[in-house]
């Protein structure tokens, strides 16, 4: 099936009722810096997504981030190569409680699978995603949240998000790069390889940590596969490395409002890691996944 903008956005948006947040829901993101949905995408649409895992992974491209035991740690900008999964980054569901949250209409600034495989699937360190994007990619401002679909039950043995709620008013924490071991991504990746990987460029100290456990707590986000977290771009969150037997594969896709496009940076890391596409993005029904299975010319 050819993959292109006017297949997703000729339908109209309108078809089903839009699925807003409540006045609550807000209130709680601007208090806790996130939201957990539970039963988000149904076991179809789940089961549909996760189909295409395999064929994701499997693509040998610069967008496909190894862990040192050659796992698949991620892979970028799968919406722009898999009609599955740009229809789910352009879901009414996804889209409107981000442009609630951002107050603007959005576009998509970063979209990752982290796999987090049994056994394999290595840590991410505490941080807040808009120290990086505000450093290393010239975003202005946190007006930013990521949504993730959880592909599938996450458990406390499997990495877990772990969240800070509450921590997204403290601003972002600037913090000193610290000399990293990339892995060999060769030319220009040496300068963007250290922000993906297990052993990231910004890290907070123990002593930063601290101190912010002294007025918040861990949280860590459980759930049925399909629950979903919306996380706002200050919110510092981590995981551990997967200790289960179960994968733990999330979509995670960065909604950015388009009244806070990046500037220009002398290095810009490449267009699948921070896309300068800034065109609001036009939902589709969310009814559009189960579509594309009975319909897949569509
Ligand atoms: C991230 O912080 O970007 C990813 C965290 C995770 O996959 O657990
Ligand atoms: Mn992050």
């Amino acid at each position: 099936m050819q993959v292109t903008e006017e297949t997703l956005e000729t339908r109209p948006a309108q078809a089903q009722p839009a699925r807003t947040l409540t006045p609550e829901q807000i209130g709680q993101f601007e208090r806790d810096g996130y939201l957990l949905l539970e039963n988000h995408f149904t076991p179809e649409e789940v089961r549909l997504l996760l189909d295409e895992i395999p064929h994701v992974f499997a693509e040998d491209s610069p967008r496909r981030i190894k862990e040192t035991s050659g796992a698949v740690r991620s892979v970028f900008a799968v919406h722009t190569t898999n009609h599955t999964f740009r229809c789910l980054s352009y879901l009414n569901r996804l889209v409107e409680p981000a442009r609630q949250l951002l107050g603007s209409e959005v576009y998509i600034h970063q979209f990752k699978v982290n796999a987090k495989v049994a056994l394999e699937g290595d840590q991410w360190e505490w941080h807040q995603d808009f120290l990086y994007w505000h450093k290393e990619d010239g975003m202005p401002s946190p007006r930013v949240l990521t949504a993730v679909v959880f592909l599938q039950d996450v458990d406390e043995f499997n990495g877990p998000m772990l969240l800070i709620p509450g921590s997204h008013r403290e601003g972002m924490i600037d913090v000193e790069a610290q000399p990293v071991n990339a892995p060999s991504a060769g030319g220009d990746g040496a300068r963007w390889m250290p922000t993906l990987t297990a052993d990231l460029k910004y890290k907070i100290d123990r002593d930063i940590l601290a101190d912010l456990l002294r007025r918040h707590s861990i949280l860590a986000t459980k759930g049925a596969a399909g629950f979903t977290l919306f996380f706002h771009g200050n919110l510092f969150h981590a995981s551990a490395t997967n200790l289960s037997p179960n994968d733990r594969v999330g979509v995670f896709i960065t909604y950015n409002s388009i009244e806070n496009m990046l500037d220009e940076v002398e290095h810009p890391r490449p267009a699948f890691i921070a896309s300068r596409d800034f065109s609001p993005i036009v939902p589709v029904p969310d009814d559009s996944l189960l579509k594309l299975r009975h319909d897949p010319d569509e």
